[in-house]
């Protein structure tokens, strides 16, 4: 049984199909899901979905993309919805200077609102960071007891090593089964085992073979497969151990 620790199934790539993707995703072997918001519309969303079905959790925050939104009424609102017992972190939130739609220093405003957020609640924090690493650590410096996890990791082993060293957990997706896959295989091998969760980020970012398609928790089973092999355990151990490492990541019980 898996944990897909960053799955967005209040996307509307799943208006067609929601409930009955959902509902049949404990068949296909996945025992509990993760759903990050984005926005405060898609945290409400995905609080509101989680509620619905035992195996799904909710985290709320807003995404650099949407940095823009966040004020003192926006981070009211979430501090409400984090009583909702289904809400187990804050995210996905910080720093993504790939776009750069939204100025640099709005999202750093926003990530280190959220952060303080995150403190105050004390949940963990999904962290996204793209081209923007120096920074993040800067802003995640000023926080010292907040932790949580590196989602759709993408840095170095030596990155890797550094973050789980300090508490971290990484998150690797779909990645893992490209055929440039390298880095991200490198950092997974380099950090301890019980600091790896495996995620879809769907509906983005489906592994091999099904490159190309909607993603959704059910191919998560690809990921374990890579995974496995390269720590040399059996799809057994790689689901058993993956899936303990979300829950105490997320301190679901
Ligand atoms: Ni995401």
């Amino acid at each position: 049984m898996l944990f897909d620790t960053h799955a967005h199934l209040d996307d509307r790539a799943f208006d067609c199909d929601r409930e009955a993707l959902i509902s049949g995703l404990p068949e296909k072997g996945i025992a509990l899901v993760m759903n990050p918001g984005c926005s405060l519309e898609s945290s409400k969303n995905a609080v509101a979905l989680a509620k619905k079905y035992p195996f799904l959790y909710a985290a709320v925050g807003s995404h650099p993309d949407a940095a823009d939104e966040v004020d003192e009424q926006v981070l009211e609102e979430y501090r409400l919805l984090c009583r909702e017992e289904k809400v187990k972190a804050i995210g996905e939130i910080g720093l993504d200077y790939h776009y750069e739609d939204i100025p640099r220093e709005i999202q750093k405003k926003a990530f280190r609102m959220q952060m303080a957020l995150a403190q105050e609640v004390g949940l963990p924090v999904i962290i996204h960071q793209r081209e923007a690493l120096a920074d993040c650590l800067e802003i995640l410096g000023d926080f010292p007891e907040v932790k949580g996890v590196f989602h759709c990791f993408s840095g170095s082993a030596q990155t890797a090593r550094e973050l789980t060293a300090q508490g971290w957990y990484v998150g690797f997706t779909g990645v893992l089964t490209f055929k440039n896959a390298r880095k991200a295989l490198e950092a997974a091998q380099a950090v301890p085992k019980d600091r790896i969760v495996l995620e879809t980020d769907c509906p983005y970012m489906a592994p091999e073979p099904y490159r190309g398609r909607r993603n959704d928790p059910g191919y998560l089973y690809r990921m374990a497969e890579v995974l496995g092999e390269l720590l040399e355990i059996t799809p057994e151990e790689t689901q058993e151990l993956t899936l303990q490492n979300g829950k105490r990541l997320y301190g679901i019980q």
